[in-house]
C-alpha cells in the first residue's frame, strides 16, 4: 500500500514538496483549525501521533462526515500531519512518510532505504549521520521516529 493519501492524492503528493511550515502564525495549523476544527475542537487531534494510514482512514471518515476545504488548504492539513502528528518507522515505512515526517527531499529518502535495505537504522544517531537528514528536525520528532 502506498502512503500518499488515498482520498486526497494530489493533494498529498503535492505536499511532501513543501517544506518548512513557515513562520508563526503556522498557516499550516491555520487551515488544520480552518477544515477540522469546523465541527468539533481540533484538541480531538493534536495530542496523538499515528501512523499515516491510520491518518488517511481518519481523513477518509472526515471526508465523508464532510470535511473538505480547498486544495491549498487540504495540502496544508496534510502537511501538518505528516511534520506534526505522524509516526514513522525509519526502517520500514515508505518514501513519501520519510521525506513527509523527516522533512527530506526524494533523494534523501531513496538514500535512507538504499542504507536501510543493506543494514538498518539501529538509533536516532545513525540517521542523524545520513548527509540531508536536519538533526535539529529529528531531535525534534524524536518521539514520532521508530526503528
Ligand atoms: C463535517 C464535520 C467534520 C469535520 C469538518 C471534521 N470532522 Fe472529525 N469528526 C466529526 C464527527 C461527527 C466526529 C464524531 C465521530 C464519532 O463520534 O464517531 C468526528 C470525530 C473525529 C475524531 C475522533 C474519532 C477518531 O477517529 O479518532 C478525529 C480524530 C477527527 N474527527 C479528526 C478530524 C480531522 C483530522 C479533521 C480534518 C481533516 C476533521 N476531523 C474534520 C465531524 C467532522
Amino acid at each position: 500500500m502506498t502512503s500518499g493519501s488515498r482520498f486526497w492524492g494530489a493533494a498529498a503528493a503535492a505536499a511532501s514538496l513543501v517544506f518548512g511550515a513557515g513562520p508563526d502564525p503556522d498557516p499550516n495549523l491555520q487551515a488544520v483549525q480552518i477544515v477540522c476544527g469546523r465541527c468539533h475542537t481540533t484538541k480531538v487531534f493534536l495530542k496523538e501521533p499515528r501512523s499515516w494510514e491510520r491518518w488517511n482512514d481518519v481523513f477518509a471518515d472526515m471526508t465523508q462526515r464532510g470535511a473538505n476545504g480547498t486544495d491549498e488548504q487540504l495540502e496544508r492539513v496534510t502537511t501538518y500531519f505528516l511534520e506534526n502528528l505522524t509516526l514513522v518507522n525509519v526502517n520500514t515505512s515508505p518514501a513519501e512518510e520519510l521525506t513527509g515526517v523527516l522533512t527530506v527531499s526524494n533523494d534523501v529518502a531513496d538514500v535512507i532505504i538504499a542504507r536501510r535495505q543493506k543494514q538498518p537504522f539501529a538509533n536516532l544517531a545513525q540517521l542523524a549521520a545520513i548527509p540531508g537528514v536536519d538533526r535539529e528536525k529529528l531531535e525534534q520528532r524524536k518521539s514520532r521516529i521508530l526503528f
